[in-house]
């Protein structure tokens, strides 16, 4: 079964002059880091035959390669979404990607709204575990019943990274929290009622992503973390204003400095 074709994998290995990444981060809305990689090279998703295009503002659309404390690391600078009106397996595609050129750790991160109270826009928060609202097509339900091989998952943010990161977090002097994200279809946001039975609940964080990708990449072995960038409060029942894309953009950018930190520590300490 193939998500990519073997045109497609075969041009972005050349490319790359079969270069293995160590580790694949998924960037998320708006959210740049590891901007000047060592012997950085770069792939427009655009110049990759049958590749996906990214249509969301604040994705770059861009693949990145190069070195950093010895690893090798590959950037996702954008990744799709359902409501763009991709299938699961364009979802799911760039993941698939990292899994054929041999990638066995993935960090996932995300812009999110802050559902739990004590969390400020620009604060971060590893993904503890998460709650799928996504209703997943059947067709592609049986393709990933085939990826599973018998497994069934109900763990998918590898606990031993986790840790790294928490003490990395330490080290770097970055703040994280840790919670419990859910995953909405979109694109519109929450409602306030919606967002007062998020809290029943006990979400501390909500998103359009993330959650698909997770499931793929520990199907294909991979060792996931999620992190998500809280890019904006939900407390619409005490500011009654709306979230706009822009300013969650905004936020995604001073949210930015604290991710780079942190990951740089995390990739030093692995
Ligand atoms: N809701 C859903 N997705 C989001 C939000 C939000 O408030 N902020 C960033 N992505």
């Amino acid at each position: 079964m193939e998500i990519l074709n073997k045109e497609t994998i075969n041009f972005v290995k050349k490319h790359f002059n079969n270069q293995i990444p160590d580790i694949g981060i998924v960037l998320g809305s708006g959210l740049k880091i590891f901007e000047n990689l060592e012997n950085q090279k770069d792939l427009k998703y655009s110049d990759i035959p049958n590749f996906p295009k990214s249509t969301v503002e604040g994705h770059d659309g861009l693949i990145s390669i190069g070195n950093y404390e010895n690893k090798n690391i590959l950037i996702l600078r954008g990744r799709f979404h359902k409501y763009e009106g991709y299938s699961w397996n364009k979802v799911v595609s760039p993941i698939y990607l990292l899994k054929e050129l041999g990638t066995k750790i993935l960090v996932l991160t995300n812009a999110a709204g802050g559902i739990n109270r004590n969390y400020e826009p620009g604060d971060l928060m590893l993904i503890e575990d998460h709650i799928n609202f996504h209703l997943i097509d059947s067709n592609e339900r049986k393709e990933l019943y085939k990826f599973l091989k018998g497994r069934r998952f109900i763990e998918y943010y590898n606990k031993e990274l986790n840790k790294l990161i928490l003490n990395s977090a330490i080290e770097a002097k970055v703040k994280i929290h840790q919670g419990i994200y859910l995953s909405l279809p979109g694109p519109n946001y929450e409602t306030r009622a919606e967002v007062l039975m998020f809290r029943k609940l006990n979400i501390d964080a909500v998103g359009m992503s993330t959650v698909p990708e997770a499931i793929w990449a520990n199907a294909w072995n991979m060792k996931v973390i999620g992190i998500s960038c809280i890019t904006n409060s939900t407390y619409y029942e005490k500011t009654m204003s709306e979230t706009s894309h822009d300013e969650v953009i905004n936020v995604a950018k001073t949210a930015s400095s604290k991710l780079d930190l942190l990951l740089k520590e995390f990739i030093k300490n692995l």
